[in-house]
């Protein structure tokens, strides 16, 4: 059982810092295939899916050491190229593993990964991509994948898929010649994975653009880097100070990364205040609502992000509609914080809110569905009158680093059981 108990209707002040990115350190971890060498990662997440990718090291034959937050991988010892189901069912982006083993073996063996809570999660572009750079890809409930020599190549996203490109950059990096990603995934992890890829050697330029370009090199060496802070957990810990009328001073984030939501908290009627590292928020005693909210790849307003903010709309002044245009299904929030006393509508498609803010949550033994919808509902609890039990709590802890432990830090009534 994993549960988290709130005892809700607490103002929310004080100082925490983010942690380092899930969605950056995982695409990361995959990339510690290609040099054969030693990567000395620091500001990794201690979450679930930190450790199932580095199960996922281990099993492909990689010596892995923790310290803390910082996680050596040294993938020398590497010998194996198959990532079997008991990885990929727990975790989705295990998938990442095909563009680095690849590039490193010319082989992958990865179970397919099936859909999940936001709906079908397909990954054809990944195999498209990868089949025109030469790979041969027999499907089934294994993808087997073979390549004599990958060739880079013009390849054009038709639709900005984070996981595509990544992919995509991870095969290109020992590849022959040139590959161009067009219509790229632009979202600052991406350009975390340039970033690493680049200290082990690797040539990848114009990542957080829409064409980045990838040179073949013949060999990589050990490298060390720092991931990035991850700009979700950062914007979860604001709106918690939003939704309790509180207020937060928040370190080790980077504003840069969070103006499509540090923009629409402002528009919510909170002040904003930034450092180089740091945001400072100051909560109105109501929150505005929002007309209109669309969900969008990078540089448009992040889809982790919907279900935390149609929590906090639904005890704003007026009403908001919120639009998710990246996943088809990501509403399993709703109808929870509905037995919370929210008013939202969703519609047929599952893709649209209309959420009428109230006065005042009631706390209620809700269940998460998913990571962010577990998020949604943890913020919902700590606005809440009396106490609200979020059950499924394993959901959270894959992308929150004891999320109970820094809310506490602000002052909240939240245990973690
Ligand atoms: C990454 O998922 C993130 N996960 C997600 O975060 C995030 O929500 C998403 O990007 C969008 O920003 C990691 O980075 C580990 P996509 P990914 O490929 O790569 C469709 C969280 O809560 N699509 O950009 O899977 C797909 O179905 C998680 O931290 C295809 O149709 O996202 C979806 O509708 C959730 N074919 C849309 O594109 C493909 O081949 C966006 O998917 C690939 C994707």
């Amino acid at each position: 059982m994993s549960e988290y108990h709130i005892q809700g209707k607490i103002r929310l002040a004080g100082e925490v810092s983010a942690s380092g990115s899930k969605n950056a350190v995982l695409p990361i971890f995959a990339a510690c295939i290609l040099n054969g060498s030693k990567n000395v990662l620091h500001n990794c997440p201690q979450i679930q899916d930190t450790m199932i990718s580095i199960q996922i090291l281990e099993h492909l034959g990689c010596t892995v050491t923790t310290e803390g937050n910082t996680v050596i991988v040294d993938s020398s010892t590497a010998n194996n190229w198959h990532v079997p189901d008991e990885f990929t069912r727990q975790m989705r982006s295990s998938v990442l593993f095909m563009g680095s083993l690849i590039g490193r073996f010319g082989k992958a063996d990865v179970s397919f990964p099936g859909g999940c809570e936001l709906g079908s999660r397909p990954i054809d572009m990944h195999i498209k991509a990868l089949g025109a750079m030469g790979t041969d890809i027999q499907t089934g409930d294994m993808l087997q994948c073979s390549a004599e020599k990958l060739q880079g190549l013009r390849i054009h996203l038709s639709f900005p898929s984070v996981g595509a490109t990544e992919n995509i950059m991870l095969a290109a990096v020992l590849a022959e010649g040139e590959t161009t990603i067009l219509n790229a995934a632009r979202e600052p992890e991406i350009v975390d994975l340039q970033g690493f890829l680049n200290s082990m050697g690797a040539k990848v330029i114009g990542a957080g653009s829409d064409t980045i370009l990838i040179k073949g090199v013949k060999k990589l060496h050990e490298a060390e880097y720092t991931v990035m802070p991850d700009r979700i957990v950062a914007a979860t810990y604001l709106l918690a100070a939003a939704i309790t009328e509180g207020e937060i001073n928040l370190k080790n984030v980077r504003p840069s990364d969070m103006i499509p939501v540090t923009a629409k908290l402002t528009e919510m009627g909170c002040q904003i205040s930034e450092g180089a590292n740091s945001i400072k928020l100051l909560a109105p005693p109501r929150l505005k609502s929002i007309s209109k909210l669309e969900t969008r790849p990078h540089p448009g307003f992040p889809t982790d992000l919907q279900a935390p903010f149609v929590a906090t709309l639904a005890l704003a002044d007026g009403t908001s509609v919120v639009e998710e245009n990246v996943f088809s299904s990501r509403c399993g929030h709703a109808p929870e914080l509905t037995r919370m006393g929210a008013d939202i509508m969703v519609t047929q498609d599952s893709r649209n809110f209309v959420i009428r803010g109230v006065e005042s949550f009631k706390g209620a033994t809700v269940e998460a569905t998913d990571l962010r919808c577990g998020a949604a509902l943890i913020l919902a609890g700590l606005a809440a009158e009396g106490k609200t039990i979020v059950k499924e709590g394993y959901h959270v802890s894959r992308g929150y680093e004891h999320i109970e432990v820094d809310l506490r830090g602000l002052g909240a009534d939240i245990l973690h059981l």
